[in-house]
């Protein structure tokens, strides 16, 4: 991949995370742990430190490098705060040309339409820079607001797969959902 990997919309700068983002990414992962917890695979206390943040970080860019992960943040404008983030992960070329697409916002700034108006520009870069056929997106049946973001970006359901993640510690049935690049 060549090129700045960066939006901004009305109301977000969002960018490819980069190595000094490790403080950012801890403040937020702190700041959000009882929120995302539920949605999310269970974190030791590890998880919650700025080392494991730089970890990350640095695994996260050995995957970029690899064209395997594009893990992006969501910053207020002045970029002081991550406010969520989302990642194009999984990434498989060959006759498949398709990723996995997860993604998280800040309990405080939900219901505001921030994570579609971050995604939409992201899915057309995922379509056109980076040349995907089809990204894939998973969610609970019971998380509707998740549902509801992905129908909104032109997602559709595809099946429903057992068990399919461990989620918070149990074994979650998910409901499968992908977008097809445009013709
Ligand atoms: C799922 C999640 C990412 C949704 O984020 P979000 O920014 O609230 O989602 P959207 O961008 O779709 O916002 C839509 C909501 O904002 C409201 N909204 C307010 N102003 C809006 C605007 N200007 N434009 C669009 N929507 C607006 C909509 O009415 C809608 O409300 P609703 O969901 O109650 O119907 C967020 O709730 C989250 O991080 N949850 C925990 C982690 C998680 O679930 N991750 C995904 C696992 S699959």
């Amino acid at each position: 991949m060549s090129g700045a990997i960066a939006w901004r919309t009305a109301r977000l700068s969002c960018r490819l995370a980069k190595p000094d983002d490790a403080e950012a990414l801890w403040r937020y992962r702190t700041t959000n742990r009882e929120h995302l917890a539920s949605w999310e695979p269970l974190r030791d206390e590890a998880y919650y430190t700025q080392a494991h943040a730089r970890r990350t970080l640095e695994e996260w860019m050995a995957g970029v490098a690899q064209d395997r992960v594009y893990p992006v943040l969501m910053f207020d404008p002045g970029e002081r705060e991550v406010l969520g983030s989302f990642t194009f992960s999984n990434v498989v070329r060959g006759a498949f040309q398709a990723c996995q697409l997860g993604y998280g916002l800040a309990g405080d700034q939900q219901g505001k339409g921030l994570m579609r108006e971050a995604l939409a520009p992201a899915l057309d870069w995922a379509f056109g820079t980076l040349g995907l056929h089809r990204v894939m997106a998973n969610y609970l049946p019971r998380n509707a607001r998740s549902g509801r973001l992905l129908a909104a970006l032109g997602f559709e359901r595809e099946g429903l797969a057992r068990r399919y993640l461990q989620i918070a510690g149990t074994w979650e049935d998910h409901v499968l959902t992908a977008k097809i690049a445009p013709d």
